[in-house]
C-alpha cells in the first residue's frame, strides 16, 4: 500500500516521507511508536512547517522502489528537503541509502523509537551516512525536531 498527503502551506517544501508499516502507526505496538497515526504526524508537522514558512507534504510506502523513486523525483518537483522514517529500510536498504545519495536535497532521518536501546539489529544503520543527521527516539515529536533541523539547513544554504 502507499498514500500521499497533498502539500499544503507556502515556502520551500518539505516532503514527509515513511516506509513500510509506518501506515499503521496509532494501532501498531503503540507504546513503543506512540498511539498517533501517520495522519496525526503529519498534521503537527504542517502546522509547525507554517510557523517556520514552510510548505508540507507526505507519502507513505510499504515498497522499497515507490521510497527510492519518491527520492530521486525529489528535486525535479521543487522538493527542498525530506525527512524520511524508512523503517527497517533503515538497516537493510543500500538502495534507498543510494537514493538519498542521489537526491540533491537534504535528507533528515527520524525514529520514533530508540532504534540503539532495541535489538541488535536495528543499530545498524545504513542510510544514516548520507543523511544530514538523524534523529531517534523521542516519538512523534522527532518528526518536529527534524524538520527545525531542515528549517535551519534550508536558512543556511
Ligand atoms: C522505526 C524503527 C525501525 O527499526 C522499525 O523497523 C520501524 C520504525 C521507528 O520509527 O522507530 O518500522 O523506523
Amino acid at each position: 500500500m502507499s498514500r500521499t498527503w497533498a502539500r499544503s502551506g507556502e515556502g520551500p517544501a518539505v516532503l514527509v516521507l515513511n516506509g513500510p508499516n509506518l501506515g499503521a502507526l496509532g494501532r501498531r505496538d503503540p507504546s513503543v511508536y506512540s498511539t498517533l497515526d501517520l495522519d496525526a504526524i503529519i498534521a503537527r508537522v504542517a502546522k509547525l512547517a507554517a510557523e517556520l514558512g514552510l510548505a508540507v507534504e507526505g507519502l507513505q510506502s510499504d515498497h522499497e522502489g515507490e521510497v527510492v523513486e519518491a527520492l530521486l523525483a525529489a528535486r525535479g518537483r521543487g522538493i527542498a528537503a525530506a525527512l524520511l522514517n524508512p523503517g527497517a529500510l533503515a538497516h537493510v536498504s543500500y538502495a534507498v541509502r543510494d537514493a538519498v545519495e542521489a537526491a540533491g536535497v537534504p535528507v533528515v532521518e527520524v525514529h520514533l523509537s530508540n532504534v540503539h536501546a532495541r535489538e541488535r539489529w536495528r543499530h545498524r544503520l545504513v542510510i544514516a551516512p548520507v543523511t544530514a543527521g538523524v534523529v531517534a527516539g523521542f516519538g512523534p515529536a522527532g518528526y518536529e525536531l527534524a524538520l527545525r533541523a531542515a528549517a535551519d539547513l534550508l536558512r543556511r544554504g
